[in-house]
């Protein structure tokens, strides 16, 4: 008989007062958690397991499906691969099942993968009427980056609900989305064949692979900045929307109340960009989205003293760029499926900056030390952007 041994640590053992008071909240019966999360056989009362929890591997129960909890205590010393950051953020929502719901299936990638959300919100304070904001990852598979700061942002935010007030507030009135990784077979590539794939793995045929995920999204497709050509590493796709990946996404965003925000991460270069991408013209509210950037920066800055540039993207683009997420969150398609309401949209690059890139391609392979630092400069600009889009939802003009 084989038994696995669960691992005593727990998120929220990371930080020292466990807040249980807080957690006491009835739990939001509309969204309960997946099917696959189950309460661990002598687990007790509170979330912390008792040291090593023994487990039979081919019990009759459901969890014996269960992988070996991830070591949070480590978690943030190396990066993972999509088996066990999926498996991570499973634990998130059992050790956190008041504020995290898992939302499984939301795409079946080429190779069968799947994408996934989570969404995170004190679901007693009546989390189906808040608004909403949409923060994304890894869209581009080199960019391993933005996957540790989508699991910084969500280990952030569970962590200080009902300690640091700036948190509590947030999550008491908006629900936060986060996909941490949308293009996981291109991810599993670059670690298995590629580290600098860019691409997901749809096969164009004749030995050539991949679509730019943020060139196939369906606002002003192929409009510019994308390319035709499938071997290219811009490939806009066959057609506009033709990714399993990009339409699981938009349908997901579909089914949402009210996002008044999104924000697409991705590395590298210190950059807060906004629309336009497919046009070099302003967007309507260039003054508003603007300012939201602006402020992101001298937040970041704040933080740890990072500079980040707030700009258009067709600033940076002259040669534009068309079918982005940017574009698309903030194009009138995403405006109709959301009620009406166009969100602020933004893209950022993260660390490290240009100067720090190397050239390029090294920037991509950001030292495993900065992860963390990066996390709590993103984290502190979330806190800002979620905060002031749910005060000052953009308007029509
Ligand atoms: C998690 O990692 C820490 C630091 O290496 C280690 O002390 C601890 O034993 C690990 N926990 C488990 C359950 O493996
Ligand atoms: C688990 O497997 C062992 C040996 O393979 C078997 O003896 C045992 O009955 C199984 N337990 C359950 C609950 O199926
Ligand atoms: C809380 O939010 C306010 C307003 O955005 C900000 O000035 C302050 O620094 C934040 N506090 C912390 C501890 O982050
Ligand atoms: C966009 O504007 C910049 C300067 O504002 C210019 O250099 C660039 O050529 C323009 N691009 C297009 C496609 O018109
Ligand atoms: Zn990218």
């Amino acid at each position: 008989m084989r038994f696995i041994s669960l691992a005593a640590f727990s998120l929220a053992a990371l930080t020292a007062a466990s807040p249980v008071a807080v957690f006491n909240k009835p739990i939001d019966v509309a969204s309960p958690p997946p099917p696959s999360i189950h309460k661990i056989q002598g687990q007790g009362q509170g979330r912390h397991f008792g040291p090593a929890v023994a487990l039979e591997e081919n019990g009759s129960d459901d969890h014996k499906k269960r992988p070996p909890r991830v070591n949070v205590t480590t978690w943030f010393e190396s990066y993972h691969r999509s088996d066990e950051i999926r498996q991570y953020f499973l634990q998130l929502a059992e050790d956190y099942h008041d504020l995290v719901t898992f939302v499984p299936h939301l795409a079946r990638t080429h190779e069968g993968r799947e994408v996934y959300a989570v969404k995170i919100s004190a679901k007693g304070r009546g989390s189906r009427d808040k608004p909403q904001v949409w923060i994304q990852a890894l869209q581009h598979a080199r960019e391993w980056a933005t996957a540790t700061t989508a699991q910084y942002l969500a280990h952030h935010f569970t962590s200080k609900y009902g300690k640091s007030s700036n948190v509590t507030n947030i999550l008491n009135s908006a629900e936060i989305i986060i996909i941490p990784n949308m293009n996981p077979d291109g991810y599993e590539f670059s670690w298995d064949v590629d580290r600098i794939w860019r691409k997901n793995r749809r096969n164009n045929g004749n030995g050539i692979y991949g679509v730019d995920l943020n060139r196939n999204w369906p606002d002003h497709w192929g409009n510019g900045g994308s390319s035709t050509d499938p071997d290219a590493e811009n490939y806009g796709g066959p057609y506009a929307n033709s990714e399993p990946e990009v339409r699981g996404l938009i349908n997901f965003f579909k089914a949402q109340r009210r996002v008044l925000g999104t924000v697409d991460l991705h590395t590298h270069g210190q950059l807060i960009l906004r629309p336009q991408g497919y046009t070099n013209v302003s967007s309507p509210h260039e003054t508003e989205m603007k300012h939201v950037g602006d402020t992101m920066a001298q937040v970041i800055k704040g933080v740890h003293g990072m500079d980040y540039t707030s700009v258009r993207l067709n600033e940076i683009s002259p040669l534009l760029t068309s079918g982005s997420t940017v574009d698309w969150f903030y194009g009138d398609q995403a405006t109709r499926a959301n009620g009406g309401q166009r969100p602020y949209s933004f893209a950022f690059e993260l660390r490290p900056s240009p100067e720090g890139s190397e050239g390029g391609k090294i920037g991509f392979i950001l030292p495993i030390e900065e992860v963390i630092p990066l996390g709590e400069e993103i984290a502190a600009a979330m806190e800002y952007f979620v905060d002031y889009v749910v005060k000052n939802p953009l308007k029509e003009k």
